[in-house]
């Protein structure tokens, strides 16, 4: 490798948040490291227990990303070290496809000096996604609110309320997204559509203004949730009624498995809740981990202040969850 790398951190993510699908995203503080650096012969070294399974040559995602950013640059490089390590569950519904992409392109573009904005990377990370909710909540981090039309993705970003907590309980198994996607229906009921619309508008607003006694009443679904509820036992159950032991909402976070509340910070009842997700899976045959987590409100940063000379891992040793 030679001396020039760089390294970055970035967000997990939960998409929908109910009725915003495709539209909602917010970043959460669960994070992946990347570090990059040109050299002679590609080697990708992955780090931590979510990596099992991800490939190591030239079909990994980080680098497949690294070199559309080239090229978009007009640059050349074809061999790469990558090292990664990462604390976001693969397969879960918590972004980590859409925080490989934006981690991948930010290192790639940090290490030929920048010549990409963020919206062009907002572009690519989409185009390569199929839809902006992830990849916007990664790169912008806070709330994002988005669309993408098939050739240009449109973001909102807001700022999420202090008050805002999330609790996520995370199924042991996997769900990959293609499965949780084949089973929506290709048409929708005008009735339906409206719903959503309706909803998902209010739950924004509730958002943007800081208006968490809404939020209860605006988090509901009836375009993908309902149809993906077989896939995941308990959900209807925890969506249901996770407002009655003190969550403000609920929703499946993103393509699922992973069941996502938000939760007020000043709550008394975080242990009521906790132990009604697991309590709820767990009578389905289901062992999930629940995690306390914060809306990140940065998104991905290329990390600046790191001894070169040490291994990513130590550098970060102290902020990783393992
Ligand atoms: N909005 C997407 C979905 C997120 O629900 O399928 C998963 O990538």
């Amino acid at each position: 490798m030679t001396d020039k790398k760089v390294r970055v951190k970035v967000p997990a993510s939960t998409a929908n948040l109910g009725p915003g699908f495709d539209t909602l995203g917010m970043a959460l503080d669960i994070y992946a490291w990347i570090e990059m650096g040109i050299c002679d012969q590609t080697r990708i070294h992955l780090f931590g227990d979510q990596m099992q399974g991800v490939a190591t040559d030239k079909s990994n995602l980080i680098y497949k990303v690294a070199q559309m950013v080239f090229d978009k640059a007009g640059v050349v490089y074809p061999e790469l070290e990558i090292s990664m390590y990462s604390d976001i569950p693969l397969t879960r519904g918590l972004g980590s496809s859409a925080s490989a992409i934006i981690g991948g392109m930010a290192a790639a573009n940090a290490l030929i000096g920048s010549p990409l904005d963020h919206d062009t990377i907002f572009q690519m990370a989409t185009g390569l996604e199929r839809h902006p909710d992830n990849v916007g909540a990664s790169l912008f981090g806070g709330l994002v609110v988005a669309f993408w039309d098939g050739e240009r993705a449109e973001h909102i970003r807001i700022e999420p309320s202090d008050r805002l907590e999330v609790l996520v309980a995370i199924p042991e198994f996997q769900l990959p997204t293609e499965k949780a996607r084949g089973v929506l229906p290709q048409q929708l009921s005008l009735k339906d559509a409206v719903f959503n619309v309706g909803h998902c508008s209010v739950l924004v607003a509730a958002l943007s203004s800081g208006n968490l006694d809404m939020i209860p009443r605006a988090m509901k679904d009836v375009l993908h949730q309902p149809y993906r509820a077989a896939l995941i036992p308990g959900m209807e159950t925890i969506l249901r009624e996770a407002v009655q032991h003190g969550a403000l909402g609920a929703a499946l976070s993103g393509a699922g498995p992973t069941l996502l509340t938000l939760v007020d910070r000043e709550s008394p009842r975080k242990d009521e809740l906790e132990r009604f997700l697991l309590d709820t899976l767990g009578k389905e045959g289901i062992s999930a981990k629940t995690m306390w987590l914060k809306p990140d409100r940065q998104g991905v940063r290329v990390l600046t202040d790191f001894d070169i000379n040490s291994t990513l891992f130590e550098n970060i040793k102290g902020e990783v969850r393992a």
